[in-house]
């Protein structure tokens, strides 16, 4: 695999950044994980728009522009010849000695990687997922998409060690989002339920392709805060990301969410998203 570090592309094993590197020291850089499906980036200028405001808010400079991070993108699949799966990229304040504050005249650290995977065609979807709840203990800011990703670290380790796929993350008894995802409940009367935007979760750039499905297709959606009792008692549930687009959720803490099937809401969201992408 051909990797991207600072204007070179590199064999991933020649692919090096400093011990000094502030990613590596503090996790002070931000990311992004773009879609590649028939070789083609999903929603690029999205994630891109939402990497300049992670940026902003770091009070960080890009190393590059807009249109030359998609060419890097588009080189590098190329390179790698990647048709489905992800691309990974990094930006972190640079390398310097080891001190809190941001370091004077530090080049920022621009890093991508391809990762091959099947996103279309994928059991998980089949078969639908299984979540245990964690509580949330993330800091304050999770609307910046940071490389600070201990705390889902823990959570899906959690949900591995419990024999589940996914964790539920959940703050005063309400959930806040999925361990790398933004979560979803469809109530009995039909209604799709998600976490209103905040800090307290990622603004989704599936989230926001699905809502806006969900609405063309006049589903029902609210925008708010919903309990882990509503989302035991829900009829349906699911997750969306840039790399499992619609994926239902089956089971919360060993307890069936409505049938224990992958519902038909849920199901056709999934097949409109993967349409409006290709
Ligand atoms: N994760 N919430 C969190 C905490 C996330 O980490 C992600 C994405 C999402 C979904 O955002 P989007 O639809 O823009 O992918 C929600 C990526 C895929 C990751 O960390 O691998």
């Amino acid at each position: 695999r051909i990797v991207y570090v600072n204007g070179s592309y590199l064999p991933e094993e020649d692919a090096k950044v400093s011990v000094f590197d502030r990613g590596f020291l503090f996790a002070d850089g931000v990311y992004e994980v773009s879609t590649v499906l028939e070789g083609r980036l999903i929603d690029n200028e999205a994630h891109l728009v939402r990497l300049k405001r992670s940026l902003n808010e770091l009070q960080m400079e890009s190393p590059a522009s807009p249109s030359e991070i998609v060419e890097i993108q588009n080189e590098l699949i190329k390179r790698n010849g990647l048709n489905e799966g992800g691309l990974y990229l990094q930006i972190t304040r640079g390398a310097a000695d080891r001190d809190f504050a941001f370091p004077k005249n530090t080049t920022p650290t621009l890093v991508m990687f391809t990762q091959e995977k099947n996103l279309l065609n994928s059991p998980a979807a089949e078969k639908g997922i299984s979540v245990i709840s964690v509580e949330d203990i993330r800091w304050g800011r999770r609307d910046i998409k940071t490389v600070g990703l201990l705390a889902p670290v823990l959570a899906k380790q959690a949900a591995v060690v419990a024999g589940v796929d996914d964790a539920w993350l959940y703050e005063d008894g309400y959930v806040t989002e999925g361990s790398s995802n933004n979560a979803y409940i469809i109530t009995k009367a039909g209604t799709i339920v998600t976490r209103n935007l905040g800090n307290e979760i990622l603004h989704g750039i599936t989230r926001r392709a699905v809502l806006e499905l969900a609405n063309e297709a006049d589903m029902e959606v609210e925008e708010r805060a919903f309990t882990l009792d509503e989302a035991a008692d829900a009829a349906e549930a699911f997750v969306t990301s840039a790399t499992t687009f619609v994926t239902p959720v089956i089971s919360l803490d060993g307890k069936a969410i409505g049938d224990g099937k992958p519902g038909p809401l849920a199901k056709r969201l999934r097949q409109l998203y993967i349409e409006q992408a290709l």
